[in-house]
């Protein structure tokens, strides 16, 4: 399969190449510890928090193991009890409960997509996603982990301390999704033929737009067999107008994460109406509509971050 990804260099207008490629080593060097990676554990807390709920949505018995073993976040919460204004704190309540909403409508979709009859599963920037582990997959599924190797470093290790089995065979893939990950998932035993469902949660406004496009085009390339993918997107046109936000202004000032500066601020593809071009049948949802279907999780607020949040859902059918 010939590749044409989107160099690090074209990828990145204000940057020169060298000194890209030397960001890029550096943020992977970080690990979990810092940059975007840093929000795989937020997203890690969020599920801890979620998962000790009385009435939670999803459960994921690893995710505070993640929270515990990391020097950054030695003082975040990993039950709502230990917040001192509990669900009124916008970061640990409000936020915490999408990324919980999240986690379950995707375990759903993933979940759905098995029971069709989808062998392969394929994680797209998979930071700290236990779905491996936790989920009842068919024996005979796989599923890829993509990341950056600093981040599936320290996953490996908690899950190895802990002596976590996965329930099916996992493969990570530890590659940065601004260069050749094609060749990086490919050259691991991913079979295109094989139907395969693909997430990309939490993921797509961290990549510049070129990223974006390059990664739905290969997905589509990739999915031969038939297949499905979840994805978050957000439609704001100016997201720095969400700045003073209660959700943005919280995780600015309670755990230093100013998701603004870490999400590519530049105009999005619209990736979903790529999609349909290609062939693929795609539905995009509110957060807010599966609050409604689920009886609990964040609804719509004055000046809100998450106004513009979307799950897109898309199916590609089969030959
Ligand atoms: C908000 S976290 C979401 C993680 C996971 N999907 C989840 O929902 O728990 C974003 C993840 O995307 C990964 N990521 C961001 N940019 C990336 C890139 N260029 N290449 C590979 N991974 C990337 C980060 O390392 C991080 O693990």
């Amino acid at each position: 399969m010939s590749e044409t990804f989107p160099t690090r260099e074209s990828s990145r207008s204000t940057t020169g190449g060298d000194t890209a490629a030397a960001s890029t080593r550096q943020a992977d060097a970080e690990g979990v510890a810092g940059g975007v990676g840093l929000t795989a554990l937020l997203v890690a807390a969020a599920r801890a928090i979620e998962t000790h709920r009385h009435d939670s949505l999803a459960q994921d018995v690893y995710a505070e193991h993640f929270v515990r073993a990391a020097p950054a976040c030695a003082d975040w919460p990993v039950r709502i009890g230990q917040v001192p204004e509990g669900d009124d704190n916008p970061l640990w309540g409000r936020f915490a409960r999408y990324f919980g909403l999240r986690t379950r409508v995707l375990d759903d979709f993933v979940l759905g997509s098995v029971l069709d009859g989808f062998r392969q599963v394929v994680l797209l920037g998979a930071g700290l996603d236990t779905r491996a582990f936790r989920l009842d997959l068919p024996s005979d599924c796989v599923v890829f982990e993509i990341d950056r190797a600093g981040v599936l470093a320290f996953k490996h290790q908690v899950l190895t301390d802990l002596s976590a089995a996965p329930r099916v065979k996992r493969v990570p893939v530890p590659v940065d999704l601004r260069a050749d990950w094609v060749t990086a998932l490919t050259s691991t035993g991913f079979d295109p033929a094989v139907p395969t469902v693909w997430l990309a949660e939490g993921l797509l406004f961290y990549l510049p737009s070129a990223a974006e496009t390059y990664l739905i085009d290969a997905v589509d390339r990739l999915t031969t067999g038939g297949g499905a993918l979840a994805f978050e997107a957000k439609l704001e046109k100016d997201l720095l107008a969400y700045r003073d936000s209660a959700i943005y202004t919280a995780t600015r000032e309670q755990i230093g994460i100013d998701l603004l500066d870490l999400f590519d601020l530049g105009p999005r593809p619209d990736s979903a109406a790529h999609l349909t071009a290609k062939g693929w049948s795609t539905s995009k949802r509110t957060p807010f509509d599966f609050t409604r279907r689920h009886g609990r999780g964040p609804l719509p607020e004055p000046n809100d971050a998450l106004e513009g949040n979307r799950w897109v859902f898309a199916r590609k059918p089969g030959p």
